[in-house]
């Protein structure tokens, strides 16, 4: 099987979860629960889910944690939605598109966007809690999950690289700089994702470490891979605007090293995760690697 087809068999499980993950019998405002499954189901790539199941699959050396593992994976999907939808705000980076659809806030206005993102994070929370309280993930992996997500996309992580971002805006002058930016708005929730896949199938201390670790380089090349994109890749693939940072004179990777060092950027940090990966005694661990090399030349 390519790289490419297992990852669309993992989206399509995970796709199918998403469609029942706020319960029907919920007591929610009708254009809340819509405006909330508006950005869920608009056809993002999945890559967190992914690599949710991906990791999982990579310690066990098959897929028998992956009913262990869709929580935390349907959990990062919604906590990256949310992300996006505020990211996207006027107050942010004022994107009009996104997932190839009007963004948010174009469709629900800002309050509803906001409130929307709120409710996707909150719930993120809910459904690793009732993992573990209907059996389908142990406890103590569902409080280590529940730990790491809390610090990873919050202000020590995600949310924390989110307001690097902003306070820096322009004020950005070296790589390092935009590093930690990267590290935190991007890598932390990639991070999370190959942890959690990890300890849903019951990976050891230092398996969980090697995991972070390629998901750092991971991450990092992920953030340089997008900001390249905006400025080279096409607009119907990518499902978004292109030129979004130069409009918002954001300083990225390709703005202050280039469009060749940024390429020979993320082929070296691809490089560097793969070498950790292997060293990390995973039963398969081949299928994380194909998935590195594919984000390395990733044009959506
Ligand atoms: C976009 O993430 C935002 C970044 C952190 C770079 P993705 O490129 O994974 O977006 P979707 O989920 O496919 O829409
Ligand atoms: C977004 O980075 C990171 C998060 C949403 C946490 P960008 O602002 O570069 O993402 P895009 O380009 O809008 O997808
Ligand atoms: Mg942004
Ligand atoms: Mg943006
Ligand atoms: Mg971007």
């Amino acid at each position: 099987m390519t790289v490419e087809a297992y990852m669309a068999r993992l989206a399509g499980m995970v796709e199918r979860e998403l469609d029942g993950v706020l319960p029907a019998g919920w007591d929610v405002p009708a254009r809340l629960r819509e405006a909330m499954m508006y950005s869920l189901k608009a056809g993002g790539k999945r890559v967190r889910p992914v690599l949710v199941l991906a990791a999982a699959e990579a310690v066990r050396g098959d897929g028998s944690a992956s009913e262990a593992a869709m929580p935390a994976a349907c959990a990062v999907e919604l906590v990256h939605t949310y992300s996006l939808i505020h990211d996207d705000l006027p107050a942010m980076d004022n994107d009009d598109f996104r997932r190839g659809k009007p963004t948010n806030h174009r469709v629900f206005g800002e309050a509803m966007a906001i409130l929307a993102g709120d409710a996707l994070l909150t719930h993120a929370f809910h459904l690793i809690a009732e993992a573990a309280l209907s059996g389908r993930l142990s406890a103590d992996a569902a409080l280590a999950i529940t730990a790491d997500l809390a610090r990873l996309a919050g202000a020590s992580g995600m949310v924390g690289g989110q307001a690097a971002d902003i306070l820096g805006e322009q004020g950005v002058t070296t790589l390092e700089e935009l590093r930690y930016i990267h590290l935190h708005k991007t890598a932390d929730l990639i991070v999370f994702s190959l942890t959690a896949g990890g300890r849903a199938a019951g990976a050891s201390a230092g398996q969980i470490e090697a995991l972070a670790e390629f998901g750092r380089r991971l991450g990092l090349a992920f953030q340089i891979r997008d900001d390249m994109l905006d400025v080279i890749g096409d607009e119907r693939r990518l499902g978004k605007k292109t030129g979004s940072d130069e409009r918002s004179r954001k300083v990225t990777w390709p703005y202050l090293a280039g469009l060749e060092a940024s390429r020979d950027e993320v082929e070296r940090l691809t490089r560097e995760a793969k070498e950790m990966l292997r060293e990390a005694g995973l039963r398969k661990p081949d299928l994380l690697i194909g998935i590195a090399d594919y984000l390395m030349r990733r044009d959506r």
